[in-house]
């Protein structure tokens, strides 16, 4: 074979998934200058105690490495607010793991607790790292629907015998999202212990990722599965600073699981990245001693968005699902003719100036999705006001 024969060559993992087309509208909204309601990130600024934590930890020289599952006041911090909120109690010299944000809390657990040929279940629509993450860690994804409600302030709901259909000798966990992306689900006290009775009859783990806990509307309570009996000892808790103080380019996250599991998940975790951002963990530690009304104050502003793009939404011409949770809202599209997801979220981005997700992008199937469209309000009045006056341009057909 000549010398310079080069073959190109990609694992066969990698080629299982795509980009994250999440990211990708992204680009296309700044290519098209378009209003950017495509990706998951606040466009208003970080609490100021917040931010001020992270400057003071790079002044007092907090920039070396941190322990690699996490600087000691940063868990304890943590273990304080879940048991304070939960009533959990978390060991945080056992029990957690801070990662580069619930991204990398996720990876490094699937990859830490899940063997190849073993399957993870999923509710689908799934936030979209879900399928690639299983795949990474050799497992395979197994979903089951949630379905949209008819009436679309209603709540989407699984089919418990199509869960209990999906479990078997071979499951080895099943991942929760509440408040859930992209449907703004946020799961029941009955339906967790639905949850609960079939991880304990199958001998399964509950993986939970609650990034979006405190952003819940009209009255919903979110609660963590951890804290439903006879699951603290087989639940893994993904948590983040990043959509609760509006910090998602910090990158820091965390995974809160009993000591065996802590304990693969912190090697895991080492061998991945070595640790989070040590001045950003300091000022993590700031963040979660935040006074409660903090929080109060950060659903009430996502509450008063949620109502100016739902009524937008309708007003275009949407059905647009209610969120109870998160900041983000599904919408079905049926009513613009017979285009599809793809082509409508070009049509968005390109002509009318709004960047969001196609619905595909949340599903296994490629059909799946292909009637919905997501769009995320964590932005600022005046920019979901620019969203809502370009979707005014849209036709019905
Ligand atoms: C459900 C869900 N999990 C995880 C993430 C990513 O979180 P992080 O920034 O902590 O990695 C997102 C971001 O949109 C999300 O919606």
């Amino acid at each position: 074979m000549p010398k310079d024969c080069y073959t190109v060559r990609i694992s066969k993992k990698a080629s299982q998934f795509t980009e994250s087309v999440i990211r990708d509208m992204t680009r296309q909204a700044i290519q098209h200058d378009a209003v950017n309601l495509a990706q998951g990130f606040p466009d208003f600024p970080a609490p100021d105690a917040v931010k001020l934590a992270a400057q003071e930890a790079v002044a007092a020289n907090i920039n070396q490495y941190a322990i690699t599952w996490g600087a000691q006041n940063f868990r304890r911090a943590i273990a304080h607010k879940f048991e304070q909120l939960q009533g959990v109690p978390v060991d945080p010299e056992r029990e957690i793991t801070v990662c580069c944000g619930s991204t990398e809390a996720m990876i490094a657990t699937l990859l830490a607790l899940a063997d190849p040929g073993e399957e993870v279940i999923v509710f689908e629509p799934f936030y979209e790292n879900y399928g690639p993450d299983a795949i990474l860690s050799g497992a395979t994804p197994r979903y089951v629907t949630l379905y949209p409600p008819a009436d679309p302030d209603g709540e989407w709901q699984f089919d418990p015998a199509e869960l209990r259909a999906a479990l078997s000798r071979n499951t080895r966990a099943i991942i929760i999202n509440t408040p859930h992306n992209p449907t703004g689900k946020v799961f029941t006290r009955s339906e967790l212990e639905l949850v609960r009775d079939l991880c304990v009859e199958f001998d399964v783990l509950a993986i939970t990722d609650e990034i979006y806990e405190h952003i819940v509307y009209d009255g919903a309570i979110h609660i963590s599965i951890a804290s439903i009996e006879g699951m603290r000892e087989r639940t893994v808790t993904i948590n983040s600073l990043s959509k609760t103080y509006s910090v998602t380019g910090w990158r820091v996250g965390w995974a809160i699981a009993p000591p065996e599991l802590t304990s693969a998940i912190r090697k895991v975790h080492d061998f991945l990245t070595v640790g989070a951002a040590a001045p950003l963990q300091a000022a993590g530690a700031t963040a979660l001693g935040l006074p409660g009304g903090y929080y109060v104050e950060l659903a009430e502003k996502y509450a008063e968005r949620r109502t100016v793009l739902l009524n937008s939404l309708r007003t275009a011409g949407f059905k647009a699902y209610k969120p109870s949770g998160a900041y983000y809202i599904m919408t079905d599209i049926s009513s613009f003719g017979s285009v599809d997801d793809r082509a409508f979220a070009t049509h968005l981005v390109q002509e009318i100036g709004v960047a969001a997700v196609p619905g595909s992008s949340f599903y296994s199937k490629p059909d799946g999705g292909s009637r919905q469209i997501r769009f995320a309000f964590c932005k600022q009045l005046e920019t979901l006001n620019r969203a809502v006056g370009n979707l005014q341009r849209l036709r019905r057909t």
